[in-house]
């Protein structure tokens, strides 16, 4: 009060701009640190609309940091890739999962997501083995079978002449892999509609729901015992439980079992599972704290790579063009076989396509951390117990940074550079995240992404289907369609196949390298 803030209040009626008046009001109080630039919220924007798009354009009148504040509650919303690499990387023990952990407690407990301190520590040195090399390469075939399935069904629509809503297929399509690939469960959810397919999705829907809810309403005491929403979660969540409880059961007795020694590349064929591993390297862990993992597991590697596909395949029915470049890439280097290996380094184009679909769509699109000390966030000083949402839609769509931010152009990045990733791209484009919290399936996935792709538009041409639904954004953890992504699915009317030659192809006698003379 005082001298400042009378001063302060004319120049605003004057229409000076409110940097100038910060400053002032700084000077006047003689505070002699800079203070975060605030933006008043509403909580109805935010629960209106994918939030993520108010904080865009907040982030475009704020900068890269910037305190939003709803009445009591504020957060601060980053943007800028050196804060993001200081919150991830640099000082990222001074950081916790904050609200993340929260919201997920009812159905991740204590797994490697929410997880933090020593907790978190003992876990990701115990998950991160399973994911090795021989492991990941196995996974491979795994892709490549459930995608089969996915194909087998798309033949049949394209032969009925019916449209297909592609999200929930790529949703099931991804819960097939991750169910088969953490604990060796065949949820076959293309197949069938089992009872634990419908828990494990009313177990994820709560998650979405409760992580975009204003106020924490399923802890309100009575309401939580007769909401039947409520009940309903907690008998889906009682029977995956139960599912999960049988898995790690059946899996103890096949490991007690078996001959194999355990050693780093540990996978036994039968069940390559990660539980499998897990259980194999005599991991000390109580049933609770496996179980937490395992559904960790299950929910990170399932949304988000479901996600990806229906934002890529959505991408793809807007360009032509790449659609052509893609697939032309596919069949030359696949033709008609699965996907191996080898195959992962050579679907370059492929590659690119998902890369680029990562950096408009990222999922999740905002990264949670709260301050668990005080630290310097760029030029301001924060206090300890900060809410921070790291946006990760602002990093990959800042009009700076990316030339022409919002076209979809895989050739942004050289078919034959680097595979663009946060350290390369100095955390301006965080697909994965960043520092020690990094995702752990980002090789599992990258390579789940490109075999589904690669195969599903080598049988297939995809367009919006006439007088489907607008395609518009929703949040829950990871970005979903409002209201699906409904497609015409054709068979592609392919050349033949001309098996392209190899240089080791040739002629018997003479020895010659007939590759050479063909076009
Ligand atoms: C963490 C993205 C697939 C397991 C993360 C993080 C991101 C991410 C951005 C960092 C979260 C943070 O810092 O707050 C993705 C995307 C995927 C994908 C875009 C698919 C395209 C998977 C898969 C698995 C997985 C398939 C498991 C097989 C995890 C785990 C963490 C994690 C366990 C937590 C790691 C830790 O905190 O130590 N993921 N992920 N993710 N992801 Fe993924």
């Amino acid at each position: 009060s005082g001298f400042p803030s009378l001063l302060k209040n004319s120049l605003l009626k004057l229409g000076a701009p409110k940097e100038f008046l910060e400053f002032f009001e700084k000077f006047g109080t003689g505070e002699d640190y800079p203070r975060i630039p605030e933006a008043k919220g509403s909580i109805q924007a935010i629960r209106s609309e994918a939030f993520f798009i108010p904080l865009y354009e907040l982030f475009l009148t704020y900068g890269g940091i910037f305190r939003l504040t709803f009445g009591p509650k504020s957060f601060l919303i980053v943007s800028d890739p050196s804060i993001a690499k200081r919150i991830l990387k640099d000082n990222s023990k001074a950081y916790s999962k904050g609200i993340l952990a929260e919201i997920l407690d009812f159905v991740m407990g204590k797994g490697l997501i929410p997880a933090d301190g020593e907790v978190w520590r003992v876990r990701r040195r115990a998950i991160v083995p399973a994911l090795h090399q021989k492991y990941v390469a196995a996974m491979i075939s795994l892709f490549g079978q459930a995608t089969e399935r996915l194909c087998r069904k798309l033949d049949e629509a394209a032969s009925n002449g019916e449209d297909v809503e592609m999200e929930s297929l790529f949703s099931r399509l991804t819960l097939d892999i991750i169910g088969k690939a953490v604990f060796n469960y065949d949820f076959d959810s293309l197949t069938v509609d089992t009872g634990i397919v419908e828990a494990v999705y009313t177990v994820l829907r709560e998650a979405e729901d409760r992580s975009v809810a204003p106020i924490p309403f399923w802890e309100i005491p009575i309401w939580k015992d007769i909401s039947p929403k409520q009940k309903k979660v907690q008998a889906a969540l009682k029977l995956v439980n139960e599912t999960l409880n049988d898995l790690i059961a059946i899996c103890k007795r096949m490991v007690d079992e078996e001959e194999l020694q355990f050693h780093e590349e540990y996978m036994n064929e039968q069940d390559p599972s990660i539980l499998h591993f897990l259980l194999a390297s005599g991991d000390d862990v109580t049933s609770k704290q496996l179980r937490d993992d395992l559904m960790t597991l299950l929910i990170a590697g399932h949304e988000t790579s479901a996600a990806v596909l229906t934002w890529t395949f959505y991408l793809l029915s807007k360009e032509p063009s790449i659609m052509d470049k893609l697939q032309n890439e596919v069949d030359s280097v696949l033709g008609d076989r699965f996907p191996t290996i080898e195959d992962m380094k050579k679907l370059k184009y492929t590659t690119r396509v998902i890369n680029e679909s990562l950096r408009l769509y990222p999922q999740p699109p905002v990264l949670i951390r709260r301050s668990l000390e005080k630290d310097k966030l760029g030029k301001y000083p924060i206090k300890r117990g900060e809410d921070i949402f790291i946006s990760v839609w602002n990093l990959h769509h800042c009009p700076n940074r990316w030339k022409n931010a919002e076209k979809f152009n895989p050739e942004r990045w050289p078919l034959d550079g680097p595979n663009p990733n946060e350290t390369n791209q100095e955390f301006s484009y965080l697909p994965f995240g960043g520092g020690p919290r990094k995702c752990v399936g980002d090789m599992f996935a990258t390579f789940e992404n490109i075999v589904a792709v690669a195969m599903l538009v080598r049988r297939f041409d995809f367009q919006l289907a006439l007088g489907a639904p607008p395609v518009e954004m929703t949040t829950g953890a990871t970005i979903h369609t409002t209201q699906g992504l409904k497609m015409t699915v054709t068979r592609r009317n392919r050349p033949p196949i001309v098996p392209k030659l190899e240089p080791t192809l040739r002629t018997d006698s003479a020895g010659e390298d007939i590759s050479v003379a063909n076009p």
